[in-house]
């Protein structure tokens, strides 16, 4: 299977872990977008009352595009379980997010929801996370002084660029710089280092978050928070 058929393979499976009214948060990116596909398609089947909550701007449209009920976060009271993708996940179900940019809300959400499940093909899976670069948001302004600040971490920063002139900006109108984490021996130490830093809005870490992680290769293996 290749890697599109491992997502859409998980997405499919991730299905039988949702019920009819559920609150459903929904993640950002191709596997996500696979997800949100495969959910409306029950939901008309099956006739659900379901109500979700998106993570961007894309999945909202995505959502509400094929008949999906989106409300904002402010609106429900509890998410039952979200259902997002991974840029890399170790075997402890920690793992880097904001691949897509959308690294804020996906965190806002996820640590609002009761479950959370990743859906991955298996070039996601890494012994030690550190292969994918850390996305960290910041505001527009003084975003150069916490790139300054990142490079005497000795953490290697780029901003990422939407093209060769223009930086890259998140739904919230932040930017995102990219650092290498191959260095990086104690992570939860370096999570809270980023959040003390005046100007990051958030981090791509995403420790101790995920429940399970769906990987969609054939046959499909899960893992589980130990
Ligand atoms: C977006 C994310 C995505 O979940 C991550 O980038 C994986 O994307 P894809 O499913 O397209 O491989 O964190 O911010």
């Amino acid at each position: 299977m290749n890697q599109n058929e491992q997502k859409q393979h998980a997405a499919q499976v991730a299905l039988a872990r949702i019920q009819d009214h559920m609150t459903v948060g929904l993640g950002t990116g191709s596997t996500a977008a696979y997800f949100i596909k495969a959910l409306s398609k029950r939901v008309h089947e099956e006739d659900w009352q379901l109500t979700t909550v998106a993570t961007s701007k894309e999945s909202a449209e995505l959502a509400r595009s094929l008949g999906l009920r989106v409300q904002d976060i402010d609106d429900v009271a509890a998410i039952d379980v979200t259902v997002d993708g991974a840029d890399e996940v170790d075997p402890n179900l920690d793992g880097i997010k904001g691949g897509g940019a959308a690294l804020l809300f996906e965190k806002v959400v996820a640590l609002r929801s009761k479950k959370n499940i990743w859906l991955v093909d298996e070039s996601k899976l890494s012994p030690r996370l550190g292969s994918f670069l850390l996305p960290i948001e910041v505001i527009e302004f003084g975003a150069q002084q916490v790139y300054r600040t990142l490079v005497h971490m000795n953490l290697h920063p780029r901003f990422r660029m939407k093209n060769e002139e223009e930086r890259r900006y998140t739904d919230s109108g932040h930017q995102i710089i990219d650092v290498d984490l191959s260095q990086q021996n104690d992570l939860p130490a370096l999570a809270r280092q980023l959040k003390a830093i005046t100007g990051v809005v958030e981090h791509g870490l995403f420790l101790g978050i995920c429940d399970e992680v769906i990987i969609g290769s054939q046959p499909i293996k899960t893992l589980t928070r130990p």
